[in-house]
């Protein structure tokens, strides 16, 4: 038997309890004590005057943890330093207790017949793990808890709380609770965020101070600043911005300037009064060519220089030059178009091509005029041998097309029946024919029934077959520049004519090319076998 320390008569009076009993300092052994014979009849008789009491409500059988619980009540008292505790039992007070602090959160059956003059539990600096202690919310009437400096994880038992409404100071600071934002809930609004410091149950983000606050404007500032630099670098180069922000046909000046090496001599391939023509780098990285005018230019024409140009960058045929975008400012302008290396007509003729691609070039062009009359009725192009650029593979280029407000289909075969004699000929209206085109065309038409020879460029050579082939086509050239009975063939009609003459000569081209090769010494064999 423990040795008797302490004899005492435990008169709780809030508790309403007395019971007399030798306690010793080991709490251990004194729960083993068994209750005195008086004690239930001490507990009805109690109850009797305090019903509020919890153990009234314990059933008969939990007479011993009811018991106990009044042993742990007067250890913990004594330990809680309570002044008088024969008297009152008004704060658990185990505050930097880590060795005993468990050991009594660890009493349930304390717990639950918490004593109803407890107002305060400090729990705080412990080093306790786990959970949190749930047992203390049945001590319901407490004014304070503090649990602060612990090692407590997970999460709150909030609706436990609830029942705590005369709780009026709470620290649950450093622990390692989940997170949670509590300050949002209705009860625990009561409380500051000094109640949950380094709980883990503030939203981190609610965490302003001065230095995040300086922090978060230097960042602001540093973001706008980034943008506005970005912004004002591609107001000055938009070919730089990412490909889904650029406006697809517009350029600036400053876009242009860049691309031709801020306009260089070196990038300078054609100038006259008005119009400057540079070669450049366009976006992506392909040649283009930048016909540029400077002036004054008035609003009704800039409106229709725009107008102009959305029409003509919807242009789409290989044999028609591809306006690539505009240039638009009140006194700069400028077309951008993509281009290729090559020549024109001009000093193609020179090199006095084939017949067959002579044939070719006017079927090209014939196509990309009928082209434009289907479906661009009011694009113009210039057919001139000036103007109308070769590829080395004689793919012929029409580059310069005009809006205009009448496009005369009359006027176009006249133009394409003249270019047509011109690369027959290989002779310019413009040079000695003192009426120009009109001499041109009276020169051949005298010719043409006669003496049809001395209108065929004499460097083309010509077999029985071609020759008849270029009488043709002299045929058809004479047909479009008759303007005087309304009689002149529609493009469609001329391109028909033109492509069975450039059909035939292929067909002539295969069929003189075998019988050229019937006629080698090594096929002698065959020619015999004939
Ligand atoms: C009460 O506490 C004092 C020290 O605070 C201790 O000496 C004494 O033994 C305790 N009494 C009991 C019954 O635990
Ligand atoms: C403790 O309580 C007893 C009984 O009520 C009383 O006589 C005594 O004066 C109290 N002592 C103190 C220090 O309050
Ligand atoms: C917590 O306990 C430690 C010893 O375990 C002690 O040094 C420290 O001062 C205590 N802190 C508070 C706030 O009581
Ligand atoms: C809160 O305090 C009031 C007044 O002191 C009391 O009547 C009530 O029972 C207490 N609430 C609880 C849950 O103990
Ligand atoms: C609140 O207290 C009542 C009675 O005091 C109890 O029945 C109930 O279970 C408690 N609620 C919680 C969530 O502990
Ligand atoms: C938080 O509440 C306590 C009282 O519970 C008070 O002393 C303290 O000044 C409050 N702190 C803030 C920041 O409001
Ligand atoms: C809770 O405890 C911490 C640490 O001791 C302290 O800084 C804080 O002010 C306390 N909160 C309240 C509401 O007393």
């Amino acid at each position: 038997m423990a040795p008797i320390s302490a004899i005492a008569l435990l008169s709780f009076s809030l508790l309403s309890i007395s019971i007399s009993l030798i306690l010793s300092s080991n709490i251990i052994e004194d729960l083993n004590l068994p209750p005195p014979p008086d004690f239930r009849s001490t507990i009805l008789k109690n109850c009797k005057e305090n019903p509020l009491i919890r153990y009234c409500n314990a059933v008969s059988g939990d007479i011993s943890d009811v018991f106990k619980s009044t042993i742990v009540a007067q250890h913990l008292c004594n330990e809680s330093k309570n002044p008088n505790c024969s008297n009152s039992f008004t704060k658990i007070d185990l505050s930097t207790r880590p060795l005993i602090a468990p050991l009594y959160l660890s009493f349930t059956f304390f717990w639950k017949y918490c004593p109803l003059t407890i107002l305060t539990i400090d729990l705080s600096n412990n080093s306790l793990k786990g959970s949190f202690p749930s047992d203390i919310l049945f001590c319901s009437q407490i004014q304070s808890l503090d649990l602060s400096y612990n090692g407590l994880i997970g999460e709150i038992p909030t609706d436990g709380f609830t029942n705590l409404t005369n709780l009026t100071f709470l620290n649950l600071s450093y622990n390692q609770f989940g997170e949670s934002n509590i300050l949002r809930l209705h009860y625990f609004a009561r409380f500051n965020s000094s109640s949950f410091l380094r709980s883990g149950l503030l939203a981190k983000d609610r965490k302003f101070n001065v230095g995040s606050i300086v922090l978060q404007v230097f960042l602001l500032i540093f973001v706008v600043g980034i943008i506005g630099c970005f912004g004002w670098r591609c107001l000055q180069r938009p070919d730089l911005l990412p490909f889904f922000l650029q406006r697809k046909h517009k350029f600036t000046q400053a876009v242009l300037k860049a691309a031709t090496d801020g306009f260089s001599e070196g990038n300078l391939v054609g100038r006259n009064k008005r119009v400057e023509i540079y070669k450049g780098i366009l976006r992506d990285g392909s040649e283009g060519l930048i016909e540029i005018h400077r002036g004054k230019f008035s609003f009704e024409s800039r409106r229709d220089f725009v107008e102009e140009c959305r029409i003509l960058v919807q242009l789409d045929h290989k044999n028609l030059v591809q306006v690539l975008g505009w240039c638009d400012n009140r006194e700069f302008r400028a077309v951008a178009m993509r281009w290729t290396d090559g020549y024109t007509v001009v000093e193609w003729l020179s090199r006095n091509p084939q017949w067959k691609h002579r044939l070719k070039v006017l079927m090209r062009v014939v196509e990309a005029m009928c082209y434009l009359q289907d479906q661009w009725p009011q694009v113009g192009c210039e057919i001139r041998t000036s103007s109308i650029f070769l590829s080395n593979d004689h793919e012929p280029l029409i580059s310069k097309l005009k809006v205009q407000d009448k496009n005369n289909p009359s006027k176009n075969v006249y133009k394409f029946g003249v270019f047509l004699l011109e690369l027959v000929s290989n002779r310019s209206p413009h040079e000695g024919f003192e009426t120009g085109e009109t001499g041109f065309v009276e020169w051949i038409k005298i010719h043409y029934r006669h003496h049809v020879r001395k209108v065929i460029d004499e460097r083309m050579k010509t077999t029985v077959i071609t020759f008849v082939q270029v009488k043709q086509a002299i045929g058809i050239g004479l047909m479009c520049t008759d303007v005087s009975n309304n009689q002149q063939p529609s493009l469609h009609q001329i391109s028909k004519m033109i492509d069975r003459v450039y059909q035939s000569s292929l067909v002539s081209q295969s069929a003189t090319h075998r019988h050229k090769i019937q006629r080698t010494p090594t096929n002698a064999l065959k020619v015999n076998g004939d």
